[in-house]
């Protein structure tokens, strides 16, 4: 196995964590047996598995008539059945007590703050679904979303769903650049943003990089913007283009029946970061996303009525999607919506935000937590952290010592934690434990959710043994699987299923993760095999940055790796060869970081940038990065160097030239 030889695990983690007595009797799912009972009558029939958690979970307008169509490597589920998500998120509490039920609580920065019931959130999606039909948007149109953490943002989210226009929300950190490729890619018809929004005490702008986006018609498919107000700072305004949510919101009435959906039907594209090239318009689909988010969310934060649950992660993200929005309103859940983040001025405002919401279930990202055990245990200490039942992590390995804090100053011993893998492509949590049933152990993400068949495989597709070293893949299809690249099935195809070679017709998901698997069949995710980044639990493509500094002109050729970081686990470190008319300087080095920035967006600014003469080739032309990555970390070149064109060019890069 020799690519994935750079992550051999070094871990040897031995604690284990039970849950609580107190805690399993109250859980739903309260033991290991229970858990293996599951697991085992899902991988015995996956089929009759689904659909019988299907009809009990979900509401359907139509029934389906085959469960799984699965023509490797393209799955299809609960064929022939119609529903809409935004239904079983909304319509279908109505009629319950939950009608008046918290189903978002907001709290913006500054301080301000709205809760919405089911019955106003509904009101306020149909009104917004209304507003998009008037528009022009039909089934069927893409609708860009650029925002901030407002409740606007899930309103838009689910007034999409509503009406059958699948949205492609796109981070607000990113920049113009990045959005108009999105938009672009996705031909969206209609871009609903606002001016801005609050971060860090301060007004962050976003309605000017939508104008960017689309000036001199780059993006022809963009017919109308709607925009909501935050902040208050003004904007330029596109006469006839643009469109104020507030002047319009009252004019269209909150009765909106939600479109019958064929379960197949496309529900979200959401780009994320491919080795090669330009993002990767990840499909998913209805039926299948709606259970499966629904059903991850119910048995892994074991959601109980009194719960208040907030995950910190931005809609804008995969973990937003399935776990802000439709995951806990699916089941009914109030989720707690939080503008802002940890800033000089209140480095504590998460604990605040706990206390005073009596937040119960906290789903955060492992660098968030390496950056509260740098502020010092004083500041969650000064907080009734009481209220916390269960704590979550995603986005990235957690390491042990992280995690131990995180139990015992967070969770004062006695939460348990579900460390959930798993990606934008598949959709919702595949290895996670079950809080009240699956004894943890710092840093491994456990076992793989019921109806996931987890394994570890060398680069032929054969298992490894214990503790050794492999790829994670994923052998049977599930519900919520990514469908295909938007517009590129043949990309699909060869990214995820045929890097492992299939075997007679035996296709297994790549996820493009190193792990192993110990003796008790818990897993323990090493990180990515492959040239993408993961800097604050966000993927970034190596490619991307390398395109945006060569399109400086400057810049002659480029490439990006990791190097560790104590917070951000992963920093952007780039080497850069110059135009023969520019020299290497500080001054340059600076536009060069500023002009990624621009490009790209904030999260990818480089920590480094090295300049060189060269870099270290193959003799067919390939950059080694396995060299960059040792160099740019300090450590010793390992590795077989024979299949280098120059020699020199590695001791050059050593002396820093
Ligand atoms: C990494 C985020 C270890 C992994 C939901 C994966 C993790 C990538 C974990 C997906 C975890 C996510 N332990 N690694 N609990 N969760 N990852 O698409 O490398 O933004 O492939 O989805 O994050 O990132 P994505």
């Amino acid at each position: 196995m020799a690519q994935s030889s750079s992550i051999e695990s070094v871990l040897q983690e031995q604690r284990v964590f039970p849950p609580s007595a107190e805690f399993a009797q109250q859980a739903r799912i309260s033991s290991m047996a229970a858990y293996q009972a599951l697991y085992d009558k899902a991988a015995a029939d996956p089929a009759a598995f689904w659909a019988e958690l299907a009809e009990q979970e979900l509401d359907w307008f139509k029934k389906w008539d085959t469960v799984l169509d699965w023509q490797p490597p393209f799955a299809k589920w609960f064929v022939g059945g119609q529903l809409n998500i935004s239904y079983n998120c909304l319509d279908r509490h109505l009629t319950t007590w939950r009608r008046n039920k918290a189903a978002l609580i907001w709290e913006g920065e500054p301080g301000d703050s709205r809760t919405l019931t089911y019955a106003q959130l509904h009101r306020e999606v149909c009104q917004m679904a209304n507003v998009l039909k008037s528009l022009g948007v039909q089934k069927g149109d893409r609708v860009g979303l650029y925002m901030p953490m407002i409740p606007e943002a899930a309103i838009a989210m689910l007034a999409c769903a509503r009406i059958g226009a699948p949205h492609t929300v796109i981070f607000g950190g990113f920049s113009a650049e990045a959005l108009r490729d999105r938009l672009n890619d996705a031909e969206a018809k209609v871009v609903i943003t606002a001016d801005g929004g609050f971060r860090k005490d301060k007004a962050v702008a976003l309605k000017p990089a939508v104008d960017q986006a689309l000036e001199d018609d780059s993006v022809p498919s963009v017919q109308h913007v709607l925009v909501v107000k935050r902040t208050g700072a003004e904007v330029d305004w596109s006469e006839g283009r643009d469109v104020w949510w507030h002047e319009v919101q009252p004019t269209v009435s909150a009765n909106c029946p939600a479109e019958p959906m064929d379960s197949e039907d496309m529900l979200f594209i959401l780009y994320t970061s491919g080795t090669t090239g330009k993002p990767k318009g990840v499909v998913h689909t209805t039926g299948g996303y709606n259970l499966y988010t629904h059903l991850t969310f119910k048995w892994t934060f074991d959601i109980q009525d009194t719960d208040v649950y907030w995950c910190t992660a931005d809609v804008g993200w995969i973990t937003g999607h399935s776990y802000i929005v439709y995951g806990p309103l699916s089941n009914g859940a109030t989720s707690l919506m939080y503008e802002g983040a940890p800033r000089p001025s209140n480095p504590g405002c998460f604990w605040d935000v706990v206390e005073k919401y009596g937040v119960s279930l906290f789903y955060t990202a492992p660098t968030a937590i390496r950056a509260f055990i740098k502020m010092g245990d004083q500041l969650p200490q000064a907080r009734d952290l009481s209220s916390l039942r269960i704590l979550g992590t995603v986005g990235e390995p957690i390491n042990p010592e992280a995690w131990m804090w995180y139990h015992r100053v967070i969770g004062g011993g006695r939460c348990p934690i579900v460390d959930t893998w798993w990606q934008t492509e598949t959709g919702g949590f595949m290895l996670t434990p079950l809080p009240g049933a699956t004894p943890t152990k710092p840093g491994s993400a456990t076992k793989p959710f019921p109806g996931i068949q987890a394994d570890i495989v060398d680069s032929e597709g054969n298992p490894v043994g214990d503790n050794e070293g492999g790829y994670l893949v994923v052998r049977h299809p599930w519900p919520s699987m990514m469908r295909t690249v938007y517009g590129d099935d043949d990309r699909f195809r060869r990214t995820y299923w045929e890097h492992i070679p299939p075997k007679d017709g035996q296709y297994l998901y790549f996820a493009g993760d190193g792990a192993r698997k110990d003796k008790d069949g818990y897993f323990w995710v090493m990180g990515r095999t492959d040239d993408v980044l993961n800097v604050s639990g966000h993927r970034l493509g190596t490619m991307e940055i390398e395109s945006a500094l060569v399109s400086h002109p400057a810049v002659a050729e480029a490439a990006v790796v990791g190097r560790k970081d104590e917070v951000k686990g992963e920093d952007v470190y780039a080497f850069v060869t110059l135009e023969g008319t520019y020299s290497p300087s500080d001054d340059l080095k600076a536009e060069l970081k500023q002009h990624v920035v621009n490009e790209i967006g904030a999260i990818a600014r480089p920590g480094e940038i090295q300049f060189t003469d060269a870099l270290p080739k193959t003799r067919s032309g390939k950059i080694i990065r396995r060299f960059l990555r040792n160099l740019a970390s300090g450590e010793a070149v390992v590795g077989d160097a024979t299949t280098m064109e120059d020699q020199s060019v590695l001791e050059k890069l050593r002396q820093g030239a």
